[in-house]
């Protein structure tokens, strides 16, 4: 029922010239898989050029973050606006931004609110620190960032989630495909709760967290776990079209 999404964060990684070679190298390879949503992610700056090349394709754009207010005197910024011009998905909430440049859980809500106005996509992640898995608070962690960053919404259409454990995130040391199951299953309760049975059936949940081609058939066998935000594993063509193949494979077994 829910169409599995594989989505490249790219980070602060390519210029321009290193981001149209990475799309030609994987653009045909993603083009014959049908069945799965592919996104990339790549910096700002190489979004138009990127859009340009994709004309056509099955593969959508995405950007890595947005401002919330619509426009005006905010130097440096880029508002929702301005991405939904250029992409269908952008993320917000990440790990690395909540952890460098102080983003809380207000800036969080305002920015999904502002995503949705404007019609974009928007992967919300949400995941714990080391600390706050080793005391036993992972539950509390994610319901308490899911409420905050979805305070006021009343409609989760069009957004997915993506779970990322903090300690996993370009460690080389993922959850088990068990581990995030289990909590993407909680997410899922969760939003059972605040938003019904229907809503929460709906919703894509993903799973991020040095996620690559030896281990993605791990968690792509998990239930509730609905495809992944790749980093690392993104910025490698082959890495990327196998876990969107084996993606493919597995959750259209019949
Ligand atoms: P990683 O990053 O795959 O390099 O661990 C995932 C992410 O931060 O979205």
């Amino acid at each position: 029922m829910r169409v599995p999404l594989i989505a490249g964060n790219w980070k602060m990684n390519t210029t321009v010239a290193e981001a149209l070679d990475l799309v030609r190298a994987m653009k045909d390879e993603l083009e014959k898989v049908t069945d799965v949503e592919t996104a990339i992610c790549p910096p700002f700056v190489s979004l138009a050029p990127v859009k340009e090349l994709l004309a056509g394709s099955t593969i959508k754009l995405g950007a890595q973050n947005l401002f919330f207010a619509e426009k005006g005197a905010y130097t440096g910024e880029i508002s929702s606006l301005m991405v939904a011009d250029l992409c269908e998905y952008v993320i917000i909430g990440h790990s690395e931004r909540r952890q460098y440049f102080n983003e809380t859980g207000d800036i969080v809500n305002k920015k999904v609110t502002a995503a949705l106005q404007a019609g974009l996509k928007p992967i919300l992640c949400i995941g714990e620190s080391l600390e706050e898995n080793e005391a036993g608070s992972t539950e509390e962690v994610l319901a308490e960032q899911l409420s905050l960053s979805l305070a006021a919404v009343v409609d989760l259409n069009g957004l997915t989630v993506a779970y990322e454990p903090v300690w996993a995130i370009g460690t080389g040391k993922p959850a088990t495909g068990e581990q995030a199951n289990g909590t993407i299953s909680f997410i899922r309760q969760s939003i059972a709760e605040a938003y019904g049975e229907k809503a929460a059936q709906e919703i894509r949940i993903l799973y991020g967290g040095s996620v690559n081609s030896a281990n993605a058939a791990e968690f792509m066998q998990q239930p509730e776990i609905d495809g992944a935000l790749v980093g690392g594993a993104s910025l490698k063509a082959n890495e990327f079209i196998s876990i969107v193949n084996q993606t493919s494979l597995i959750k259209h077994r019949k």
